[in-house]
């Protein structure tokens, strides 16, 4: 395997020394993305949410400063989950962040426990963006919002180590999925204009 493609598949399944560090960079990077997600499940109440791909916990350390907010998250790596335990370590013994193995393909969870969904560049390593969405929407309470953070395709297509395990969407495949996977709307908000946006999908 080239470096370019292991870098790439460490912001995919982060593992061992790279993943930490890749994670590190990705919490540099994303400042804004990380806000704007942050400010909308706030801005909407949200107390209920579920964070898929959280890598090092940083939405999670940030999320769970609000009072009453208890936020789960899923991801597909072991290691991941020893990083965000690490970050968050007085809310995970409190109960307010509960972090856990899983995939957003195959939720465990029952219908409609959350009041928002949110995930951080995550999408564009889902093994079936419909099902996920369609998972997403299940586990939504009437008119909850799912809020990801994703960076355009030119941008992604501009790195030399996105080339394999990305895949890459542009506005209208995510407003087409969203409405294939059943939500009733797909609203999306730039971040930084033709680089990054958050695609709001409201059930
Ligand atoms: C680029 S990192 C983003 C991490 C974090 N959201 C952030 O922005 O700091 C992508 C994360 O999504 C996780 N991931 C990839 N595919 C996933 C899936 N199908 N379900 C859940 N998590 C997934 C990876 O393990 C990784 O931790």
């Amino acid at each position: 395997m080239k470096l370019t493609e292991y870098i790439g598949s460490q912001f995919g399944n982060p593992q061992g020394i790279l993943g930490k560090i890749c994670c590190v960079i990705m919490n540099t990077i994303n400042q804004k993305m990380y806000t704007q997600v942050s400010d909308i499940v706030l801005k909407n109440f949200c107390i209920d949410i579920l964070d898929i791909g959280f890598g090092n916990g940083y939405l999670e350390k940030r999320l769970s400063k609000q009072p009453g907010v208890v936020i789960k998250g899923i991801d597909i790596s072991e290691d991941m989950i020893v990083s965000a335990t690490k970050r968050n370590k007085k809310a995970v013994e409190q109960g307010r962040v509960v972090l856990s193995l899983g995939d957003c393909c195959n939720l465990d969870f029952q219908d409609e426990m959350f009041d928002a969904v949110t995930s951080v560049n995550t999408i564009y390593f889902w093994s079936d963006t419909v099902k996920g969405l369609t998972e997403i929407k299940r586990v939504l309470k009437d008119r909850g919002i799912f809020v990801s953070a994703v960076y355009s395709q030119e941008w992604l297509k501009k790195l030399s180590y996105t080339k394999k395990g990305f895949k890459f969407f542009t506005k209208n495949d995510y407003i087409l999925d969203g409405k294939k996977a059943g939500f009733s709307e797909v609203i999306i908000e730039e971040i930084v204009n033709g680089k990054s946006y958050i695609v709001k999908y409201i059930k």
